[in-house]
Order: structure tokens, then C-alpha cells, then sequence
């Protein structure tokens, strides 16, 4: 028997390798939460979807999104299969992906995970230490989380590279299946299999940047054909037991001046979450409602004010917790008055953001006070939250996942070592 197993461990190994070898030359696929429950998804180059195997039953995966043949800028199929709540064992062409959890306890975020290409500023996406997210990706997927969150900005190469640059020569750019590819789904692959995703909207899929890719790949509603961009979806659940994720979409929320007609739009949201939510709830977000990313002149700014008008200074008492990203650190804040504490988790690819100061404690940033608050500059990396009891471990985890600070989310209150 001992002296059988290496030959079962090849064998395994063998055929590991022919499905992912198989599953990477044509098809990514993934589980993600969608408005009404959970979905499988994947994109394949074939002109058909794959088979999804549910609980050992299998039927060919409908089509979400057909290949684009008149502009071409997407020749793929997006594929999708409703999962009942029961579903326990998932496959997609015979290769597994794990079932939505009935409890979560480790939970990996991501954010602002693409190589930005715009203007002056060319990252350098052939290079892993510039641009590290496949890293991250490898990493974040090594620490076996059973949910994945990514707060949104997948898609970042808009301009062309200049002759003669080499870190980014190649590249593609636009809302392009190719850039889709190449800044998300081929880094993410690893991450993508781990566990089921919430993706959030980010400002770089609204409807004037890479929507269009958005509403095809990722969004969380069903796709109609012929349905223009959406600025704004509605606010969905996810739920788990004894906690609940509220994700929103503020991807084009107006944010260095009050948009009238947007705040009415997010105080109705805010109102539903109110009357829905029961029980612990995390409020999942792209642009911090009161967040630093800057101080100019002595003035702390960061704060998006159309959401923070729609809030009118309060949000709604089941939120524990808000998750965001869009700014390119790690960032804790506790606030003054009735709203919950915030976590920014935007560091995982885009270049970091370096003008925010380290200690954030009695900041005041839109009229909103920062009782207590870090933020971690300069260093590339992932948040993990690990359940402990009924509070929460914070980890925010370099690119090789070394710990570079640990907080603790307790009731409406994180505090760090
Ligand atoms: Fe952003």
C-alpha cells in the first residue's frame, strides 16, 4: 500500500494538470453571488457553454452573453447556471469549483487589481514586483479562503503603450475581452476556483470606462440583449449564517461634488438596506463613503459626497461594517457618531497610493471624525478576515503573505495592534 501511493500522487498529479491544462486553454470559470442567489459562470472560446455538473446532474450552461462577431472586441461566450441553494458539488467540464458556504470564516479581499495604462502613467504589467496581482492572486488562493470579495477596478489599460516601453509593450488596451484577460480573469485563475466570489462595481467599470465588459462578464443582474450600460444596479444580499453582505454599486457616484439626483437614488437605497437587513451585515462598496486619500492644504479629502449626503451622517444600524476599496492602501477608520468602521482594501495591483498619512486617529474628512484610524502605505498585498468567535481577525497580508498589521472587528468597532 505505502509503496503505491507515489504512483497514486502521479497519477492525481497527472490528471490535475490535463484538466487544468484543458480548463486554461479555453475556459474560466467561477461562482459568484448574483441579485437573487448564487450563479456559475464561465467564458469559453468554443461556440458552445460548457456542461455544469450539480449534485452529479449535468446539463449544458445557458449563454449569458454571446461572442461579439460585429465589433469583436469580446469573441467569447459568457456562460451562466442558476445553483440552488442545496448545491453541494459543482463542475464545470469536469473540473470542480467549490458550492457557496453555509458559514463563511475566512474571507479574502482584493481591490484595485489592474495595470494601469492611461496617460503618463504606465505601469509596468510585464513586470510581476511592479504589477504583482497574479501574486497576490496565488497567495490570497494559497490561504484556502471560502468566500473571495473583490471591491471592485478590474479593468485599467485604456491608453496605448509608447514605442519602446517594455514593461508594458504588448499589451492591449480598451474594454476589450483582451484587457478583461489580461488585468483579471488570467492573474485571478487560481483565486478564481478557490472559493465563490462577491465582485464589486468599481469607477473603472462604469458606464464611460469598461461597463460594457462589466455587464457582460460580471454583473450580478441578468443580461438582457440590447439593454444599454446601467449607471447604477440596485443593492443585493448575500447571505450567510448569522451574517449578511449588503454590496452596492456606487461605480459612478459622484464624488468631489453632490450629484442631486444621484443622492436620492442611494437614500432610497440606503432606506431599503435599512428595512431589509436584520442580524450582522457588512456594507460592501468601490468608493469609501469617508475615506483618506489625500491631504491638501490641511484638509483631509477622500470622502465621496454624494454618498455621504444620501447617508445623511447615518447608516443603517444592522451595518457592522463597511468594505471598501479605491483608494490603493490598507486603511482602517473608527468614526464619530452613528455609523460603522470602515476597512480599505484597495492594494492588490494598481499602483499604491502614497499621499495619506499613517496615523489617521482625529481626522476629520467631510465633516465625518476619525476616532481611531491607520493606514498602511507602500506595500502591495490582500486583507483576509478570519472568524474568531463573534469577532473578526484582520490581516492585511503582503504580496508574499507576511502579516503586516492584524486588527480585530468587534461589534461597530476594529481595533489594531
Ligand atoms: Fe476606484
Amino acid at each position: 500500500m505505502i509503496r503505491s501511493r507515489p504512483r497514486q500522487i502521479l497519477a492525481a498529479l497527472l490528471l490535475t494538470f490535463a484538466f487544468s491544462a484543458a480548463a486554461k486553454a479555453e475556459t474560466y470559470r467561477w461562482v459568484q453571488y448574483v441579485d437573487d442567489g448564487a450563479e456559475v459562470r464561465a467564458i469559453t472560446t468554443k461556440a458552445q457553454c460548457p456542461v455544469v455538473e450539480i449534485d452529479g446532474v449535468a446539463a449544458p450552461m445557458s449563454i449569458r452573453a454571446p461572442a461579439d462577431k460585429e465589433e469583436g472586441a469580446f469573441p467569447v461566450l459568457v456562460c451562466f447556471a442558476k445553483l440552488p441553494p442545496t448545491a453541494k458539488t459543482i463542475a464545470v467540464d469536469h473540473a470542480p469549483l467549490k458550492a457557496p458556504p453555509h458559514e463563511i470564516n475566512r474571507i479574502v479581499v482584493i481591490g484595485d487589481t489592474g495595470c494601469r495604462m492611461k496617460g503618463e502613467a504606465m505601469q509596468a504589467c510585464n513586470d510581476p514586483v511592479e504589477w504583482p496581482f497574479r501574486t497576490v492572486a496565488d497567495e490570497a488562493a494559497y490561504k484556502k479562503p471560502d468566500l473571495v470579495i473583490h471591491v471592485g477596478d478590474y479593468n485599467y489599460r485604456e491608453t496605448r503603450c509608447p514605442e519602446g516601453n517594455a514593461g508594458c509593450a504588448g499589451s492591449p488596451i480598451g474594454d476589450t475581452y483582451a484587457v478583461w484577460q489580461a488585468d483579471f480573469f488570467s492573474p485571478a485563475e487560481t483565486l478564481l476556483v478557490q472559493a465563490p466570489w462577491i465582485l464589486v462595481r468599481g469607477n473603472h467599470e462604469d458606464c464611460a470606462r469598461a461597463g460594457k465588459g462589466w455587464m457582460r462578464l460580471l454583473d450580478p443582474y441578468p443580461a438582457v440583449a440590447g439593454e444599454p450600460c446601467a449607471d447604477i444596479r440596485p443593492p443585493y444580499l448575500a447571505k450567510f449564517a448569522g451574517q449578511t453582505m449588503a454590496v452596492l454599486d456606487v461605480a459612478s457616484a459622484a464624488e468631489s461634488k453632490v450629484s442631486d439626483s444621484q443622492k436620492e437614488i442611494y437614500k432610497a437605497q440606503f432606506a431599503t438596506l435599512s428595512s431589509t437587513l436584520s442580524g450582522p451585515s457588512w456594507l460592501l462598496l468601490h468608493r469609501p463613503i469617508w475615506g483618506v486619500a489625500l491631504i491638501d492644504k490641511g484638509v483631509a479629502l477622500g470622502s465621496n459626497l454624494t454618498l455621504a449626503a444620501a447617508t445623511g451622517g447615518a447608516l443603517p444600524q444592522a451595518l457592522e461594517l463597511m468594505i471598501a476599496g479605491h483608494i490603493h492602501t490598507f486603511q482602517v477608520a473608527n468614526y464619530a457618531g452613528s455609523v460603522p468602521p470602515q476597512i480599505v482594501s484597495g492594494h492588490s495591483g494598481d499602483n499604491l497610493d502614497r499621499g495619506v498619512p499613517d496615523d489617521l486617529s482625529g481626522l476629520t474628512v467631510n465633516n465625518m471624525t476619525i476616532t481611531k484610524g491607520l493606514n498602511m502605505p507602500a506595500a502591495f498585498g490582500f486583507m483576509m478576515l478570519e472568524r474568531q468567535g463573534k469577532t473578526w481577525l484582520a490581516t492585511d497580508y503582503d504580496v508574499h503573505g507576511n502579516t503586516l498589521k492584524q486588527c480585530r472587528v468587534e461589534g461597530r468597532a476594529i481595533n489594531c495592534q
